[in-house]
């Protein structure tokens, strides 16, 4: 792999509001003139393996810096009137998907692991009544270590989980009381341990860096610590400070924040820490041992991206369930209701129309499709053979047809960010760490809500 190279200076050029791309259209795009008909036509059209994604939005404590769709709650009862719900949009999808198999299930937050023993016990006792679950099927869960026992961990690997993905973030603790998630390296510590005894096969873990009071020095001893926990995959995301959108981010002194070139700095000490230490930078946010399941598919060319970031699998085959969960199928993208009321409302009404809580979707058309296949292979492989693009997607005369994405893309190529030549896109070592912005030259919608996403880095 080139390596990744550092310019400061190209932050006040490149730096710009951007989607992650973790689809195109971006969510932006969705509206709710969108006809549900069209969800069991894509779904018809599907392959016969689909990914499964559920969202649990339940969280015990507020984490100041959280951008996640949640909701901070001690009553653990309201868990079950919340599978009630799950259960209903089940059986609401179950005929659809009678001769789909389900390959991949993801359990996102939120926090799954809010929910019991027996909570958890019943959901997975309700996937498999209602889908056809693959035997080998990878099934993973995104957990608060806080909200986890050792008793958890061990019910969750007999429920057949097999992937887990834990929220660190920080270790350092003026950070941590600063974001209020106070949590013990020790305890992180025993449960990655543990996962590994128990025989999961993958284990993750989530950093962010941009976090108020974050030092190089003291990230450093965070990165160094996650190292030697050996983790399979590690996300590294860069900190969404978005509080006009997300109350609880106000809690956080903008004084306190790194600005944008010590966030740069921060990541470049990760990224250089983590390849130093073998891991390989896979792209925007995630690192995998290269024996790893999402290492091998990028060094195969098969690496794809869905709404859980890169993925194996699922690019244009993912069902959502629960509330704001986002689903996309055979060119169809469709999101449930974002909020729990309304949510809970539309299942109600389901028992009369037999409508899924679907708030809001788009279809893409055929140039949404090509600049989806093209941003996706930028973000995942950082190259494009314009050629075999060109014949696969049945267009005469490329940079015709992208002569504004050309316009756009010209101060990139004279920064050296990009490189256009024999027939390829090659996104270069420097410019790897500007990739959201590259893809964005290509997007049609950009210039719609670009506020309401995050910087770049
Ligand atoms: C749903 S949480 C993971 C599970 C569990 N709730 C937890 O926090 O441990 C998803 C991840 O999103 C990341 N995240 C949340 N808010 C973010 C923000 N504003 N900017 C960047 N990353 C964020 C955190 O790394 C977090 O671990
Ligand atoms: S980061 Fe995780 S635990 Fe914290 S509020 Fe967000 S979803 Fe909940």
């Amino acid at each position: 792999m080139q390596s990744i190279k550092w310019d400061p200076k190209l932050i006040s050029k490149y730096n710009i509001n951007g989607p992650r791309y973790t689809s195109y259209p971006t969510a932006l795009a969705l509206s709710s003139n969108f006809d549900p008909a069209q969800i069991q036509a894509a779904i018809k059209q599907s392959p016969n393996e689909l990914s499964l994604y559920l969202h649990i939005p339940f969280c015990h404590k507020l984490c100041y810096y959280c951008g996640c769709n949640k909701l901070v709650t001690r009553h653990q009862h309201k868990a079950d009137t919340y599978l009630d719900a799950l259960a209903q949009e089940m059986a609401l999808y179950a005929p659809m998907l009678q001769s789909k198999r389900i390959n991949q299930l993801h359990l996102g937050g939120g926090t799954p692991t809010f929910l019991t023993e027996v909570q958890l016990s019943r959901l997975m006792a309700l996937l498999h009544d209602n889908f056809t679950i693959d035997t080998d099927a990878e099934i993973s869960i995104e957990i608060d270590p806080r909200s986890c026992s050792d008793d958890k961990l061990r019910h969750l690997r007999t429920l057949g989980f097999n992937r887990v993905s834990f929220g660190v973030q920080d270790l350092d603790e003026k950070v941590q009381i600063a974001i209020n998630r106070v949590q013990d390296t020790d305890l992180i510590r025993h449960q990655v341990q543990l996962s590994r005894e128990l025989g999961f096969s993958s284990i993750n873990l989530d950093l962010i860096y941009g976090l108020p009071f974050q030092q190089p020095a003291s990230f450093a001893e965070t990165v160094d610590e996650i190292i030697r926990l050996n983790p399979d995959r590690i996300s590294l995301f860069s900190y969404a400070h978005l509080p006009e959108r997300f109350a609880a981010q106000r809690k956080i002194a903008e004084s306190s924040l790194p600005d944008a070139p010590s966030k740069l700095a921060l990541m470049q000490l990760a990224i250089n820490r983590f390849v130093a230490a073998g891991y390989q930078f896979i792209g925007m946010d995630h690192f995998a041992r290269p024996d790893d399941a999402l290492a091998k598919a990028q060094q195969a060319g098969k690496l794809q991206r869905n709404f859980q970031g890169y993925t194996t699998a699922g690019q244009d085959a993912l069902i959502g369930l629960g509330v704001s969960s986002i689903s996309q199928v055979s060119g169809v993208l469709w999101q449930n209701c974002k909020d729990l009321p309304d949510y809970y409302a539309a299942i109600n009404a389901a028992v009369n129309t037999g409508q899924l809580p679907v708030e809001r979707g788009f279809s893409l058309n055929a140039d949404d499709k090509l600049r989806a296949a093209l941003i996706s292979q930028l973000i995942c492989h950082f190259e494009l053979d314009v050629e075999a693009f060109s014949q696969k997607w049945r267009i005469n005369g490329f940079w015709q047809y992208f002569s504004e994405a050309l316009e756009r893309l010209t101060p990139f190529m004279e920064d050296g960010l990009v490189e256009v030549y024999a027939g390829r896109i090659k996104v270069t070592g420097s410019g790897r760490l500007w990739v959201r912005s590259i893809c964005a030259c290509f997007d049609g919608y950009l210039t719609q809500g670009q506020q309401r996403y995050s910087k770049v880095v």
